[in-house]
């Protein structure tokens, strides 16, 4: 596995390999890998010749500095597990090699971008956008991973490839769960011992919820996770919500699409989480 750390260097290396391997898969993370991310280098390396992984601490994404400062960084343990993973590459870029100058790109993703995260990160989603898309130009993958977790994420992003008009097929990998159901992240790590024992509580719920289709409302349901959320001390909603599955926006009632799902943000502790359900999924 190579470690490689300028765009020039993976340019290289890339053209090095392009030679005898045809299919590029390219999972981008941030670092402090888990399970979740280990899933998705795994399938990746499955699925193409070459796998390229880069580790990068996206500044651009933080609407909250603290939350950029905090954000777990374990670089060596990292490169540890994709190795093991099947990585070819790792491409860990530095600050300034990402950002020689400020990138003053503003990405239109319209309603997509404007509810959920995007309502309470403002910027987020810009921020993500211009890494990506300067990730994808400089691997220039056929196939790029992304875990279902980041559900508003993943709907962004086939955006930025369609407005692109990009060729890169996006592939939408499973949340994976711990074995008491908390989703896994790479946050996780900062709950104390007391907040995680309660954070599997967000799952929980979710999956409760699953037996409400058809039987509650959309607005009964909303409100029992109101409710039950409420209950645990260590929590702070930030919000639930129903949607559409493609278009993200609030639905009023079980039939109004094919495709429905739960999203939520929590703060548990000082530690904001976010997990999703799908409650309906025709095909
Ligand atoms: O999901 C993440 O870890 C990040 O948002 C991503 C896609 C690597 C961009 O920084």
């Amino acid at each position: 596995m190579q470690i490689i750390h300028t765009t020039a260097e993976l340019r290289n290396a890339l053209a090095a390999y392009g030679k005898t391997h045809a299919e590029v898969g390219f999972v981008p993370t941030m670092g402090a890998l888990h399970e979740g991310h280990i899933q998705l280098v795994t399938r990746c390396a499955h699925e193409n010749n070459l796998c390229v992984v880069s580790i990068f601490v996206n500044p651009t994404q933080f609407n909250d500095p603290n939350d950029l400062t905090n954000y777990p960084r374990t670089p060596e343990k990292d490169c540890a597990l994709l190795e093991k993973a099947g990585c070819d590459l790792v491409f860990m870029p530095s600050v300034e090699e990402m950002y020689p100058s400020p990138d003053t790109r503003v990405f239109d993703f319209g309603s997509l971008a404007t509810v959920m995260e995007g309502n309470a990160r403002p910027g987020h989603f810009n921020g993500v956008a211009q890494i990506v898309s300067k990730l994808f130009d400089s691997v220039q993958p056929n196939r790029a991973y992304f875990g279902e977790k980041d559900f508003q994420q993943l709907a962004i992003i086939r955006e930025l490839v369609r407005q692109q008009a990009s060729s890169i097929e996006i592939v939408a990998c499973p949340i994976v769960r711990e074995a008491d159901g908390l989703a896994m992240s790479s946050r996780n790590r900062r709950l104390s011992p007391e907040e995680r024992e309660k954070a599997n509580q967000i799952a929980a719920l979710l999956f409760k919820s699953r037996t409400f289709v058809g039987n509650k409302t959309i607005q009964e349901t909303i409100q029992w996770i109101t409710d039950e959320l409420g209950k645990v001390p260590v929590f702070r909603l930030d919000y639930f919500e129903i949607v559409d599955g493609k278009t993200l926006q609030p639905i009023e009632s079980w039939d109004a699409s094919e495709y429905i799902v739960g999203c939520v943000a929590v703060f548990c502790g000082k530690v904001r989480l976010i997990d999703n359900i799908e409650y309906k999924h025709a095909n």
